[in-house]
Formats: structure tokens, sequence, C-alpha cells
């Protein structure tokens, strides 16, 4: 199979955007966002790390969007996804949902033309000290992501009891669970170095998936 770039050419590496979502320093979603970075960086990719701190924006308001426009956190945010090759996105669940600040985020970025989470390939991960690990917040989470042409991992990683389950090195304490997240991170990447590099396979895999490539019917993750 031939690569998009130059044939003899080696394309670069691909490139990551990890994103804490949650805002406090103590953060156990930074924590995990740590760890996959330096998976995605072991193998052999780009990381881009972001905070959802360091793209400040007020609570959406169409108001304030015909007046004022996009905020400039917003902005920010839209550039980091422009730069990236894909995206994970480490979550905290607040009551079984996605954090308000993250869906505020993602409403707002969605008011930008062209709109950047569409076609982006993501993967979701999520740390709580509770035995549902966030997961349930991870499913909340995919339904704006979905809505707007995302490329979502099917496989998910949530860690439960996440307050005991980190090494002072920042690895998993249970080594099975370590493991896990590891070949998921690899077969992520494997997927995202087929989606952005091998052009010819990204059309297959979405009308495997069912989607329709043509403008016409993708336009609604636009509208
Ligand atoms: C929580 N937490 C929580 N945890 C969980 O597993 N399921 C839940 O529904 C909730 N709900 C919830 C609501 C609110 C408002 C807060 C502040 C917290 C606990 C949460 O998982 C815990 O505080 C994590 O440590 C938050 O993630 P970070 O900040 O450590 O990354």
């Amino acid at each position: 199979m031939t690569p998009t770039a130059d044939a003899g050419a080696a394309p670069p590496p691909m490139r990551l955007l990890v994103l804490g979502a949650s805002l406090r320093a103590g953060s156990l979603n930074t924590r995990l966002a740590t760890l996959v970075t330096r998976l995605i960086e072991e193998a052999g990719a780009v990381v881009d790390r972001a905070r959802l701190k360091d793209f400040p924006m007020p609570v959406y308001d169409g108001d304030d969007e015909d007046t004022g426009g996009i905020p400039e956190g917003a902005l920010a945010l839209r550039d980091r996804l422009q730069a990236c090759d894909a995206f994970v996105i480490a979550s905290p669940e607040y009551n079984a949902s996605l954090p308000g600040g993250l869906k505020n985020a993602i409403d707002w970025v969605s008011r930008i033309r062209p709109q950047p989470f569409k076609d982006k390939q993501a993967l979701l991960v999520s740390a709580s000290p509770s035995m549902v690990g966030g997961n349930r917040g991870l499913w909340s989470l995919r339904i704006p992501l979905e809505h707007l042409g995302t490329r979502l991992y099917p496989d998910m990683f949530s860690l439960a009891a996440a307050h005991q389950a980190f090494t002072d090195d920042g690895d998993l304490t249970n080594t099975s669970l370590h493991q896990r997240l590891t070949e998921t991170v690899a077969d992520f990447l494997h997927l995202v170095e087929a989606d952005t590099r091998y052009v010819c396979l990204r059309r297959r895999w979405y009308e495997f998936l069912g989607d329709h490539t043509d403008a016409q019917v993708t336009q609604r993750a636009e509208d």
C-alpha cells in the first residue's frame, strides 16, 4: 500500500492532542492523561498536552456570540485540534455524565467553521475514585462528539479506584490493566495511522461503519 506522502520519504510522526478535562490541580484524569501521553510517545508519535484550563471561555450564550463572536479560548482549542491528527480526552464523570465545562467547550468550538471535530479520530479515557471509573461520563461524552462527526474509537478506558491505581512512576499498579491501556493506545494509533496516512482506507472504513462519504450526507455535522 502506498502512503499519501512522498513515496520515498518517511511521513512525519503522527501528532496527537491529549486533553485533560479536569480543571483541578490534583486531578486523577491529568495523571491518566500523563500516562497516555507517555504510551503514545513510546509508540513514536508526538503529543501536544493540553488542559481544559488552557482554554477559558464563558458559558455559551447565543447573544454573546452574535455580538462578540467566538471567544479566544475556543479559537485556541480549535487551533490545537486543527494541528493534530487525532485527539485523546481524559475526562472526569460528574453526576453520571460529562463535566459541564467540557460540554461548554465542545458547544463553543462546534460553532466554528470548518467544524473542528468533524472527521477527527479520538480516544476517550476516564479516571474516578469510584468503582465505575467515570465510564458513564464517557458514554455521555460520545453523544456530542459522535453528533459532530468525530470518529470515536470503539474501545474506551475507565480507571476505577483511581486514587489508589498509580505507582510512584505513574504506571498502573494493576499490571494487566496497564497492559490493556497500552494495547488500547497502540491499537488506536494504528487506526489513526491508517486513517491519516493511507487515505484510500479512509473512505472504505467510513463506509464499512455505514456512513456515506459524499458531502451532502455528512454535512449534518456542519449544520
Ligand atoms: C463527582 N465525582 C463522581 N465520580 C463518579 O465516578 N461518578 C459520578 O457521578 C461523580 N459525580 C461527581 C459530581 C461532581 C460535581 C464532582 C465534583 C465529583 C467524583 C469525581 O470522579 C472525582 O472528584 C474525580 O477525582 C474527578 O476527577 P479529577 O478532577 O480527579 O480528574
